[in-house]
């Protein structure tokens, strides 16, 4: 684990910190999920549980107490069991939390309905996300209920119930040096998978076949799941945003996009290459991938802090629009149509979002309804990118059924920011050159 347990203690610390006097936080860890009848899919930590505390069991749940004498951390968890370890693996059980996990005390998940009425008693607030578990939600009501209906013998229910989101999420926006450390190593193992299929695509090849090229450099690395499902979308399929099916013919003459990032000790990566099939670049498709390419980099001159979060948005806004124009596909003062957001149906997304534990990661994008400031440790992509769609008569014949996304994962720094995701060719020469080696 390349998060030290120090650093999953100070994390705690900084949110109890936070949290107001007599106040618990309860954070439920996530769910095993079915996948078919008696298949699971891969369990994927909670990540804000993750964040909290390392640990990465299902049916666990992780209770703060900030200033309680006899231990501020607690962890509900399943028993070891010899049987149970026996066909699905080893649990660290309610000793291993204390001993590596820092917890201070350490019970059954069994045991949950007797303790934690108990530890909710006298606390005046409950940090905790309230509706994304019903079943979970439910079994708090039922503690505080089990509290109100002992009133009478002088137990105080908790009077207020508040989202841990906000502030659990401020802490998380800011990315720490062991973070980066990890998110750097996502991003070189994401950027090593795209030249690789960047070097083995012909055409005839289908798009699940660059997939798999993901994968095995993913795997090989160490970086078992990919963030997302990994989009491989040639030619017109460019154009479906969310495009996962990754089953079709890649042809000769067309372009392929590949959005496709791996995920290392639960830290995302993610990143857009676009490149032609056969390796060269059409005219039409040059000119569009180099206006792309000079709406990211001016995106990308943007991120620095003192900016706010809009401001590399609102330049890939103009240089694409001011670009549309010049080669016909819109018409009229550029000013005119980035007002009227005439370049919509073509850049229909917003240039980017917070990158982290989560591929779009928590953090607000507002604050007090202005856009928020950028400062060194925030982690973010950006990735304009143009569709032009295959039905609109409305642009030149050599136009349509182009899509061309660019992404990169930009840290914001002291100085401005650093492309973490540089590795990854992105003009069409170095592409170019990379497909002929
Ligand atoms: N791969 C999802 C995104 O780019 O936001
Ligand atoms: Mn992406
Ligand atoms: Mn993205």
């Amino acid at each position: 684990m390349s998060i030290s347990k120090t650093e999953f203690a100070r994390r705690r610390k900084n949110l109890m910190a936070l949290m107001e006097a007599d106040s618990i936080a309860i954070i439920p860890s996530a769910r095993e999920q079915q996948r078919s009848r008696d298949t699971a899919y891969p369990f994927r930590q909670d990540s804000d549980f993750f964040y909290l505390s390392g640990i990465d069991e299902p049916e666990s749940v992780l209770v703060l107490l900030p200033g309680r004498r006899h231990g501020q951390f607690l962890v509900f968890c399943r028993e070891r069991d010899k049987k149970m370890e026996l066909w699905h693996g080893g649990r660290v059980g309610p000793e291993g939390m204390c001993e590596h996990h820092g917890a201070d005390d350490a019970f059954p998940i069994g045991d949950i309905d007797d303790i934690l009425p108990g530890l909710l008693e006298g606390r005046n607030r409950v940090y905790y996300s309230m509706g994304r578990r019903a079943e979970f939600d439910g079994q708090i009501m039922a503690w505080v209920n089990r509290i109100r209906g002992m009133e009478s013998t002088g137990a105080i229910p908790p009077g207020e119930f508040t989202d841990l989101d906000h502030m659990l999420h401020e802490l998380r926006l800011f990315k720490s040096a062991a973070e980066l450390r990890l998110m750097r190593k996502a991003a070189e193992i994401t950027t090593r998978a795209h030249c690789r299929v960047m070097q083995s695509c012909r055409p005839g090849m289908f798009e699940y076949q660059l997939e798999a090229g993901l994968q095995h450099e993913f795997s090989m690395s160490g970086a078992r799941y990919a963030a997302y499902p990994s989009i491989v979308g040639g030619g017109q399929n460019a154009c479906v945003m969310h495009y996962v099916d990754n089953s079709d013919k890649l042809r000769d003459g067309d372009l392929v996009l590949i959005d496709a990032g791996c995920e290392l000790e639960n830290y995302a990566s993610d990143v857009t290459r676009t490149f032609p099939v056969n390796g060269t670049f059409s005219a039409a498709q040059r000119a569009l991938y180099d206006l792309v390419l000079s709406a990211q980099l001016a995106a990308i001159e943007e991120v620095k802090p003192g900016n706010h979060w809009n401001q590399p948005h609102d330049a890939s806004v103009l240089i694409l629009t001011e670009g549309l124009v010049q080669l016909g596909l819109l018409k009229g003062s550029v000013a005119a149509l980035v007002k009227e957001e005439a370049y919509r149906p073509y850049y229909m997304h917003r240039v980017g979002h917070w990158l982290g534990l989560d591929v779009h990661d928590v953090g607000d994008y507002r604050v007090a309804e202005e856009w928020r400031v950028l400062e060194p440790g925030m982690v973010m992509t950006v990735e304009p990118g143009l569709y032009i769609p295959v039905d609109d008569l409305s642009v030149a014949k050599k136009w349509r059924g182009i899509g061309i996304r660019i992404e990169d994962d930009v840290l914001v720094t002291e100085e401005g920011c650093e492309v973490m995701t540089a590795w990854a060719p992105k003009t069409t020469k170095e592409i170019e050159a990379l497909m002929a080696a």
